[in-house]
């Protein structure tokens, strides 16, 4: 990334508009205001923004939920929405807030991150791929205009002597994300 003129950090509250906007602006699936709110408050060690001289140029937000296996809950985190304006992209700004996110999510024990991606977008599938990403299923009609989703998922160590406890009261099984889509 040029990282000279982009600086990764969490988002201020008064700053989710700008990322409505630029959700808006980037991804035909849009989530209200409201969502954003309460993800902000939810989880903003996972809602971050990427600045360049002043400017909002991208943002990643997402949450982690607890996934029950054969034997026992395991801790994953869900990117809900990425995205980097156009004339900043090719920087590597979205890399570097995957790896910022991924690397909170594997000091607090997260074992698996996973995302939902349109089968057609071929430059963010790109990018999981290349972050590690694998394609484990379609979900069908995922989205509200019908498009299937790949479901991409990286599984993590996690490290030893972490502070689990730090964002358990955050981490609970919630509704599917496109429930929120507007
Ligand atoms: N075509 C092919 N590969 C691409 C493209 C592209 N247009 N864009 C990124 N990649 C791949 C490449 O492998 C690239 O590495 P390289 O530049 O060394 O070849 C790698 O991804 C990393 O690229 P970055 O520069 O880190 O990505 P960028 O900052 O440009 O952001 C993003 C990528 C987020 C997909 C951007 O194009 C975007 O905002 N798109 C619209 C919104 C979007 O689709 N968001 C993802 C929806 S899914 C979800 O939110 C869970």
């Amino acid at each position: 990334m040029n990282q000279a003129a982009c600086a990764i950090r969490r988002i201020n509250e008064n700053e989710i508009d700008n990322v409505v906007n630029i959700n808006r602006e980037c991804l035909p699936e849009n989530y209200s205001r409201f969502f954003f709110t309460q993800m902000y408050k939810a989880f903003p060690q996972y809602f971050l923004i990427a600045e360049d001289k002043g400017e909002i140029a991208g943002y990643i937000m997402a949450r982690t939920e607890l996934s029950p296996t054969f034997l026992k809950f395991i801790k994953k985190l869900h990117i809900i929405s990425i995205a980097v304006l156009p004339k900043h992209r090719r920087r590597g700004i979205a890399t570097g807030l995957m790896e910022t996110v991924e690397e909170r999510a594997v000091k607090q024990g997260v074992e698996k991150i996973f995302l939902e991606v349109r089968v057609t977008n071929y430059p963010a599938i790109q990018l999981y791929k290349k972050l590690g990403y694998k394609i484990t299923n379609i979900l069908k009609g995922y989205y509200r205009d019908g498009e299937d989703a790949y479901l991409m998922e990286k599984e993590i160590n996690p490290e030893k002597n972490l502070d689990h406890a730090m964002d358990a009261r955050q981490t609970e099984i919630k509704e599917p994300t496109n429930a929120y889509l507007v």
